[in-house]
């Protein structure tokens, strides 16, 4: 066992599947979405594989043309919450949006996910691309703020929820019942925060957690959003179809980390996978053939529309080159439309190939055991990656990965055999965070 850093990794679990379609796959469960038997399964499987944490993904509208685990999920919180009775070690981070909540609520809320779970707590900071996430709020589609204004809420929301977490001291509870003392009014701190958009006294009423705080995700990808990360998060999710842009991507952020005045080593950057794993190639081609051949061409036109403002793409010959959008999506997904319409300028692609492509994109980690260990390796070790957010469609995939690729990586001493710590925080390899108080009083002394 050398010092050497090792990658993280985690799974996102999303009952009947990212895909459109995937939940017609005869391994998976249909109601697999709102069943807590699988949540639970699911969790406890990446638990025993030694995996840093899950993840919830989420969002706040819906409509006929979502996917289908988008139309019947858990609330991230709730089933984070139940999962941290039945797990010990296992990270459990969610996805909540700062431009459709307020500050105390969500800190207050995954504060106390992190007391329950004993440190192992994770947010996803989204701001909610999709515009009609406004109807659900008591506001009209023009109330829905735009991409900039998204990310300048997210940034205050993240200083206020920070602020809200230091509240109180380390040991500001004294819980001494001889002399009546409950806490230690020094260690009290008042927040009394104003600004652009909150306006929050504090203090919030949960204690610091045994990891300090609850670890910060962050998944923009737009230069605001690798501003927000690289000034907030503890990790990033991203995704990439080249080992070449993961590395650009990787150096970007870590850059923009470090001009904040951070340390780069403790912004940790996650790219998006989905492993296919087979004895052979062919039969790890055949697994993803069984998947993409579930979706039509049809399915894959409303699937993409969804980036784009639910834009309707039926309305376009589907073999002749992907039509021309203006500004279409960049209110939305900005980088992620940015990016298709990009690779569909470059490759001269069609509607159709583009549409096929979104729907069930092929990864470079499709392939035998020894394959995709290499793909991850080189990823890692070209620092592409700091580790990975992991996504199967079908429950075996997972198990597949687990049993044949994770020990692959334990052998080459690239991941864990047992868990480090007890916090999620700690398994991460980053840093407890003072207390900003504590800080302060140490800087004057
Ligand atoms: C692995 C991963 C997970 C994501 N999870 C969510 C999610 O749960 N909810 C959501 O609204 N967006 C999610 N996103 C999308 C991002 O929040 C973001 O909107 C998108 O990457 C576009 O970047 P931008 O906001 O900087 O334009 C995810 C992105 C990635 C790469």
């Amino acid at each position: 066992m050398s010092n050497k850093k090792q990658l993280k990794l985690g799974t996102i679990i999303h009952g009947v599947g990212g895909n459109i379609a995937a939940w017609r796959h005869p391994e998976v469960l249909t109601d697999a979405s709102v069943n807590f038997d699988f949540y639970k399964e699911q969790a406890q499987k990446s638990e025993k594989a030694k995996f840093d944490f899950i993840f919830i993904a989420d969002g706040l509208h819906i409509n006929d043309k979502s996917l289908p685990h988008f139309l019947n999920r858990f609330e991230p919180l709730t089933i984070l919450s139940a999962l941290a009775a039945v797990t010990s070690h296992i990270g459990l981070a969610g996805t909540v949006s700062t431009s459709y909540s307020e500050p105390f609520n969500i800190a207050r809320q995954f504060s106390s996910v992190d007391h329950i779970s004993k440190g192992r707590a994770g947010w996803n900071v989204v701001t909610s691309p999709l515009e009609k996430t406004s109807l659900n709020f008591s506001k009209t589609i023009e109330e829905h703020p735009d991409h900039a204004k998204r990310y300048r809420i997210a940034a205050e929301y993240l200083e206020v929820a920070k602020g809200l977490w230091d509240s109180w001291g380390d040991d500001a509870f004294i819980r001494d019942k001889d002399s009546g003392v409950f806490f230690d009014p020094e260690k009290l701190h008042q927040l009394n925060h104003k600004g652009e958009f909150f306006s929050v006294q504090g203090p919030l009423n949960i204690g610091r957690s045994k990891q300090g705080r609850p670890i910060i995700f962050q998944a923009g990808s737009s230069e605001a959003g690798k501003d927000l990360a690289a000034r907030e998060a503890d990790a990033v999710f991203t995704g990439h179809p080249t080992l070449e842009e993961a590395k650009k991507f990787y150096h970007d952020v870590k850059n923009r980390a470090a001009a904040f005045g951070r340390n780069p080593d403790e912004i940790l950057i996650l790219p998006g996978i989905e492993p296919i794993v087979g004895r052979t190639e062919e039969e790890a081609e055949q697994k993803y053939q069984e998947i993409a051949n579930l979706v039509s061409i049809e399915q894959a036109l409303n699937y993409l529309g969804r980036f784009f403002e639910h834009h309707d793409f039926s309305q376009y010959p589907l073999d002749e080159p992907f039509p021309e959008l203006g500004d279409l999506g960049s209110n939305s997904f900005k980088s992620g439309t940015d990016r298709i319409k990009q690779e569909a300028r470059e490759q001269k692609l069609t509607l159709r190939q583009v549409a096929l492509q979104s729907a069930t994109p092929r990864t470079p980690f499709i392939g035998t055991p020894e394959k995709v260990a290499d793909r991850i390796q080189e990823w890692f070790d070209s620092k592409g990656a700091d580790g990975f957010i992991i996504h199967f469609n079908v429950p075996s995939h997972l198990s597949s990965f687990i049993d044949h690729v994770v020990p692959i990586l334990q052998e080459r001493n690239l991941f864990r055999k047992e868990y480090e710590a007890e916090t999620l925080r700690g398994n991460l390899g980053l840093p407890y965070p003072e207390n900003r108080y504590v800080k302060n009083t140490i800087k004057t002394r």
